[in-house]
């Protein structure tokens, strides 16, 4: 089965601080998935690298298909492929 979403070795920091640590995870077709943790584990940073908000320093995030680079696209481009 082809992930949905693949995201794969996703690290960030903030003016050094690491908000995210090599993060993979993926999502299938017909799955539902929840993300837990607590305040300041990094939930909303990982969608805004999802949505295209933040840039991670390293990693890659494959949507779709045709797993399209997410992180080659605008924000505008993420909303308009789904
Ligand atoms: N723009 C930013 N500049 C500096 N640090 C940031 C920035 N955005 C997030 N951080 C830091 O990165 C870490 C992860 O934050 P994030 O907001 O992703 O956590 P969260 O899991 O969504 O938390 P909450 O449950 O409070 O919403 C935190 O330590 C936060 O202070
Ligand atoms: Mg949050």
């Amino acid at each position: 089965m082809t992930a949905l979403l693949e995201v794969s070795g996703v690290t960030v920091s903030f003016d050094g601080f690491r908000a995210i640590n090599n993060l993979t995870f993926s999502i299938g077709p017909a799955e539902l998935r929840a993300i837990i943790g607590p305040n300041g584990a990094g939930k909303s940073t990982f969608m805004d690298i999802v949505t295209g908000k933040t840039r991670p320093d390293s990693g890659s995030v494959l949507f779709g298909d045709l797993s399209r680079s997410l992180l080659k696209m605008t924000e505008a481009q993420i909303a308009r492929a789904g």
